[in-house]
């Protein structure tokens, strides 16, 4: 498949998300506080907890990659310092959490994964004065979580923290070395992120950004990951310039931002390319130019006709398999620039023609996430402008009970967009 269409995207309604909470660790409080509606704090000088925080909750936990996700009752966790904790509204089930629960990227067990949530702040740590969040607030929590402390935080480059990778991406754990996750026995659990496919969860306040009233709470929770990693990718990586012509090889969760995010910042085309023409079929109302099903045409042959011949000044990779790199760099121009985003499942390598590198000034600028301080609050402005969709990007929505059915689908390519875990089912 081959075709063109018209660029532009669906309206963003507003739509309130409400919620109630659940049973509450409630002995301290007074009549009048439990008299409060869910949604309001207790009235301690700070205001930093809600009155509805119950003991424990219930999450989707990874013992072993063979048994999958099990539902389990874990002990609600609780904020440190510089933290704030969520009542998770949704999150999103994303392509890196099934690299982990395949095995193909080590990561502590048992643990929580999930790590695009959306959610209301329920509780806010101490060493949070300063940070302009409070109880009550609706936040989108990103999966990348500066330390805000290191050198690269320092220097604003979130996605280089290196405490990030040596403490959550290896150990499971927050900034105190410790996770704030346990079964109701004090069996410590790990975190991969925030540990979002779970009631509550403690971020960072370095990783969560406000959202506004009119953002549709569920499908808000793409904004952390799938969209995200979009903008990274190419506000960041490709550093993409009005005019510009794109290329996204690999169209799912994260593609699909890519294509939409590549248009909203200009691009004259942008040509989706991947397998399936059912993830293909909605790319044009995400803005993309045409479509090329690279199963049954040559991706390289349908670029070079759709670009006079020249390729894209910048492709994207967005599934992380030698494949899609050789789609991505057969499809570039001169002087174009490729940006991977796609995780390999393990240590994996791709072919990389040298002379046609060189000879071509051809640059490969890989993108991890973006600068969650500076580029969440940005999604999520892009989002709540109506600049970008997100509630459509949703396809699915399941309750946490079948968050393991969710990442079998997304395994089998069943998922169009995003899949996400909505915790009012
Ligand atoms: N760099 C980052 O910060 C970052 C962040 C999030 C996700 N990721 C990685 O990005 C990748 C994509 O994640 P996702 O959640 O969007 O995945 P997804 O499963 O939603 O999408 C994968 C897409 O690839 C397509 N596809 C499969 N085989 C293909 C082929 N041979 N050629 C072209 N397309 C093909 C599928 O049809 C599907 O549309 C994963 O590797 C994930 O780990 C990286
Ligand atoms: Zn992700
Ligand atoms: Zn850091």
């Amino acid at each position: 498949m081959a075709r063109t269409g018209p660029a532009g995207g669906p309206d963003v309604v507003a739509t309130q998300y409400l919620r109630t909470c659940g049973t509450t660790r409630s002995s301290a409080l007074t009549e009048r506080q439990s008299s409060m509606t869910s949604n309001e704090a207790v009235q301690t000088p700070e205001k930093t907890i809600s009155d509805t925080i119950p003991e424990t909750m219930m999450a989707a936990v990874l013992r072993d990659p063979a048994r999958g996700l099990q539902i389990e009752t874990l002990r609600t966790p609780r904020p440190k310092a510089g933290e704030v904790l969520i009542k998770v509204a949704a999150c999103g089930l994303c392509h890196s959490d099934l690299h982990v629960m395949g095995g193909a990227i080590a990561f502590p067990l048992p643990a929580v994964l999930g790590h695009e949530v959306s959610g209301t702040i329920v509780e806010v740590g101490p060493g949070n004065e300063n940070i302009g969040l409070e109880v009550g607030q609706r936040v989108a929590g990103g999966f990348l979580m500066p330390c805000g402390q290191c050198e690269a935080c320092a220097s604003g480059r979130d996605e280089l923290c290196g405490p990030f990778f040596e403490l959550n991406r290896l150990k499971g754990v927050l900034y105190d070395g410790t996770t704030r996750l346990a079964t109701t026995e004090g069996e410590p659990v790990a975190m991969y992120s925030m540990g979002g496919l779970a009631q509550y969860a403690v971020v960072p306040a370095t990783a969560v950004a406000p959202v506004p009233e009119s953002i549709d709470m569920v499908p808000a929770a793409i904004l952390g990951c799938a969209a995200m990693t979009g903008y990274g990718a190419v506000r960041r990586g490709a550093d993409l310039r009005f005019g510009e012509s794109v290329a996204v090889v690999a169209v799912g969760g994260v593609g699909t931002n890519i294509v939409q995010i590549a248009r909203a910042f200009g691009a004259s085309q942008v040509i989706a390319i991947d397998v399936d023409d059912d993830k293909l079929a909605p790319m044009l109302d995400y803005g993309a130019t045409a479509v090329v099903n690279s199963a049954t045409h040559d991706a390289r042959q349908e670029v070079l006709r759709l670009t006079g011949g020249r390729g894209v000044d910048v492709s994207f990779e967005a599934l992380g398999i030698p494949a899609t790199w050789t789609t991505a760099l057969d499809v570039l121009a001169d002087g174009g620039r490729m940006v991977p985003i796609g995780l390999g499942a393990g240590v994996q390598t791709a072919g990389v023609e040298i002379n046609r590198t060189v000879r071509r000034s051809q640059s490969i600028l890989g993108s991890y996430g973006a600068r969650t301080r500076q580029d969440l609050p940005a999604v999520v402005e892009l989002a709540a402008s109506g600049v970008i969709s997100y509630k459509e990007i949703v396809s699915r929505r399941l309750p946490l009970q079948e968050a393991g059915l969710g990442y079998e689908a997304l395994h089998n390519r069943e998922i169009r967009g995003r899949a996400v875990v909505d915790m009012s089912l």
